[in-house]
């Protein structure tokens, strides 16, 4: 009987070591360095002028910073007022330090490929944004839709798209710049940089909800990604573009994940190679 109650707390204890390494991991692993957008200026700089150097000391900055904070802007000032150049960076509220400074880098690093030459760019990954100019756009609220995308429609469901629409009711009508819902299998995730007030981010994500509904009628996932917020749901099945894109990427997050399985597998072969020794060592104790 004891022996039962000590295997018992055993795999308790095991299930629940499992669960506390496994959950905030996978939440960080869905996806968050996958490729979203992109968008660079028109007009390009110097090669090797005092604006290139002011360029990369704030794209240093950022990538910095965002080992620390999940949001900053940055202004470099140069000798003359046409190097000034702005900047800034924002990772999704949910992802830890560590993840953050990743995708802030990546996004800075796919910036330099992108957009190399134009005095600005953008680049939006699944997990952070950064965007950097000449003209200052800092502070400034943007509704512009830079990036709209609609899964396949699954005809009109009542339960699944009633799911929906209060799931972005709830986005709606919850404060804050990173805001996160979900009701049965639907998932709504809504974010704005930390640049705009309160009264422009609650505008700019009223503005993405209210064209996401619109464009995407039944469609059972939605992404609508406007010029300084964004909006995205998905009614559960075919949403796996994220993670596919993961797979695909191979990043660290996902090594971690597999070390910590590896491990807890383990751990586990150990634990049971234990209690299978105590159970023999038991009997012939008898
Ligand atoms: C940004 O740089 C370009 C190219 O040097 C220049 O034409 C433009 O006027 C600059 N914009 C501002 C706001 O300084
Ligand atoms: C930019 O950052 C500074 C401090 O780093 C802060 O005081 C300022 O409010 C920020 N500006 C915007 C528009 O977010």
């Amino acid at each position: 009987m004891a022996q039962k109650n000590t295997k018992i707390s055993l795999m308790t204890s095991f299930i629940l070591l499992v669960t506390l390494f496994l959950f905030p991991r996978i939440s960080v692993c869905w996806g968050t360095t996958t490729f979203l957008y992109s968008g660079c200026t028109q007009q390009r700089y110097t090669p090797s002028s005092p604006y290139e150097s002011n360029l990369n000391s704030l794209l240093t900055s950022l990538v910095n910073s965002a080992t620390y904070s999940s949001y900053n802007n940055f202004t470099v000032v140069g000798s003359t007022p046409q190097d000034v150049v702005y900047g800034l960076f924002q990772c999704r509220g949910d992802l830890a330090m560590p993840e953050c400074a990743t995708c802030v880098a990546r996004a800075v690093t796919r910036a330099g490929d992108i957009c190399r030459g134009t005095c600005g760019g953008a680049v939006q990954l699944d997990g952070c944004f950064v965007k950097y100019d000449n003209a200052t756009f800092l502070g400034a609220e943007d509704k512009a839709v830079v990036l709209k995308k609609c899964g396949p429609s699954v005809g009109y469901n009542p339960d699944a798209m009633g799911s929906r629409d209060a799931v972005l009711a709830g986005l709606a009508g919850s404060g804050g710049v990173f805001r996160v819902g979900g009701s049965g299998g639907v998932r709504g995730v809504a974010q704005c940089t930390g640049d705009l007030s309160s009264g422009e981010c609650q505008d700019c994500v009223a503005e993405a909800i209210a064209k996401l509904k619109g464009d995407c009628g039944t469609a059972d996932y939605g992404d609508m990604f406007l010029g300084k917020c964004y909006a995205r749901y998905s009614t559960g099945g075919a949403h796996d573009d994220a993670s596919k894109a993961h797979g695909k990427s191979g990043n660290q997050g996902q090594k971690t994940f597999a070390i910590i399985i590896g491990s807890l597998a383990g751990v586990a072969i150990l634990i049971i190679f234990l209690a299978f020794l105590t159970k023999i060592c038991g009997r012939q104790g008898k």
